[in-house]
């Protein structure tokens, strides 16, 4: 019975559907808010959920003290027959109200939201990011983006369902306590409110903190993460060329900053956690001494006493873990802004609106004064008005050595880049002005293996240099600056790729 229940709220989302909107926004709060309002009703339900047990459990201070009012004030024998109907209000709360809300809001918890909407996340994420173009990939470590993606899945589901169940619940039990204490007396208010203010400006003071040394944290880890990821994907090149402890040294530089970035972190929740203990102990020492002397001067009973240091004691407990709690949300506040950096970053070479799929009717290609330099400038041109025509059904090889351009002239067809000036076309439509994907779909490309299987001789056929330069040589490659180092830097994460020779 249970486990049918349990799969009918675990069937309320599907963790691989698409937003409306395609793209996440950027600013941290909207970021977040666009995958919660997919979740909106189990989330608005929660709400009212751990509003009712927050109520129920400030109830229990009450409780107690209608409990010694009782033993103060009714002569033994009757204590069930004059207060029956107050026992029944106790019974149905503590044995109805908490223990249904609870169950029903783990149902929703556990089942409609955390497992959807973290694989939701990551889903939605990695939808948009894969649909980037080659060079976003290029510039990045592919463990870097995969540790973003599969993070952020968690941090926002942690975020929402942390604040819900401590400072949602927080809010309403304050508000609770606040009305209780005032019906007692308000002297009992002046150490809460006090309380609540220092409370208030730790809290604002640490949690910014915390999400910012969190944000760095979470950037130290993508990057050590991508470090380590990338030694095993070049594993081969890293075994052939590798000497003298420079790879385990490139990736103990990361393991040490992510530490420094943790040391940071740990040092807030130090000073954190030593100004509360002063607080909590402050708060408790003057609610139980101002109800002791109201009761000393005759103006507090003991049942408002009995009502009051429990208040005080459950606010103190409460204030601990709302601190961790608060301070685990912003931590996954600082993840998400990193992670949100990077997935939410507009596609960047996308489609004109409307364009049109390619259509090859005879399959001749035409390079029509094409320049092109990947983002090096001038100085670092791979090819400068270069021109050429391959007719219908012409086959043609084109040699040259290593860096000399013969791939980046496939890329450009592809149109995995933009070419600088002049134009790529097919049967005569722009490869700028047809859709991607069919340009993409139209061209055929073999295994590198299958090229070098067909061997071309050069006497029998027309040959070009591959470099597509007008001018001979590259003076870079005279230089012997080998390809590894031609790549733009991507800000503070710049990538160190060990490309595998045989690309
Ligand atoms: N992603 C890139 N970013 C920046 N520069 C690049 C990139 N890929 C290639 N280059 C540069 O462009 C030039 C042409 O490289 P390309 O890979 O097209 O040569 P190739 O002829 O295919 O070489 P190989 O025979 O080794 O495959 C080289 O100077 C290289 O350093
Ligand atoms: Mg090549």
């Amino acid at each position: 019975m249970l486990n049918r229940v349990i799969a009918w709220f675990d069937a309320r989302y599907s963790p691989i559907a698409l937003a409306q909107d395609r793209q996440p926004p950027m600013g941290v709060n909207k970021f977040m808010f666009y995958f919660i309002k997919q979740f909106r009703v189990a989330v608005g339900l929660r709400m009212v959920l751990v509003a009712i047990g927050s109520v129920a459990d400030a109830l229990m201070p009450i409780f107690v003290g209608l409990v010694v009012g009782m033993l103060a004030t009714t002569p033994p024998g009757e204590m069930f027959s004059r207060n029956w109907p107050t026992f029944v209000f106790m019974v149905v709360v503590l044995l109805g109200v908490r223990p249904v809300t609870f169950v029903l809001d783990q149902l929703v918890r556990n089942h409609a939201i955390v497992p959807s909407i973290v694989n939701l996340v990551r889903w939605q994420s990695h939808w948009h990011v894969i649909r980037q173009s080659w060079t976003f990939f290029q510039n990045d470590f592919a463990g870097r983006i995969a540790n973003k993606i599969m993070q952020a899945g968690e941090a926002i589901e942690t975020a929402v369902n942390l604040t819900i169940d401590a400072a949602w619940y927080a809010v309403v039990f304050v508000v609770v306590a606040v009305i209780a204490l005032a019906g007692l007396d308000w002297i009992l208010l002046v150490p809460v409110a006090v309380w609540l203010v220092l409370y208030g400006i730790l809290f604002v003071v640490t949690m910014p903190l915390i999400a910012k040394y969190s944000e760095d944290l979470s950037e130290a880890r993508s990057i050590m993460t991508g470090r380590i990821v990338d030694s095993y994907t070049n594993i081969h090149t890293l075994k052939t060329f590798s000497t003298d402890g420079h790879e385990d040294k490139y990736v103990s530089d990361s393991v040490l900053d992510h530490t420094l970035e943790f040391q940071k972190l740990m040092r807030v929740f130090t000073y954190m956690w030593s100004v509360l203990f002063l607080l909590n102990a402050a708060l408790v020492i003057s609610i139980t001494w101002l109800a002791l002397a109201g009761w000393n001067a005759g103006t507090l009973s003991a049942a408002a006493v009995a009502t009051a240091i429990p208040f005080a004691l459950q606010i103190m407990n409460m204030s601990g873990w709302i601190l961790d709690i608060g301070s685990n949300i912003f931590r996954q506040i600082g993840t998400v802004k990193d992670s949100m950096d990077t997935i939410a970053q507009p596609i960047a070479m996308v489609d004109d609106p409307g364009a049109p799929a390619l259509k090859v009717d005879k399959g001749g290609i035409v390079f029509d004064n094409v320049s092109f330099n990947y983002w090096r400038g001038k100085d670092g041109t791979v090819m400068e008005d270069f021109n050429l025509e391959i007719r219908p059904g012409e086959k043609v090889g084109l040699v040259g050595r290593s860096g000399a351009g013969k791939s980046t002239l496939v890329n450009l067809l592809l149109r995995l880049f933009d070419v600088e000036s002049g134009s790529i076309r097919v049967d005569g439509q722009d490869v700028r002005h047809v859709s991607q994907e069919s340009v993409r779909a139209a061209v055929g490309l073999g295994q590198p293996g299958h090229l070098a299987a067909a061997p071309v001789d050069p006497r029998e056929h027309q040959v070009w240099p591959a470099d597509g330069k007008r001018r001979g040589d590259d003076p870079r490659r005279r230089a012997g600056q080998g390809r590894r180092g031609d790549r733009r830097p991507a800000g503070p994460a710049r990538p160190h790729r060990l490309r595998c020779p045989c690309r």
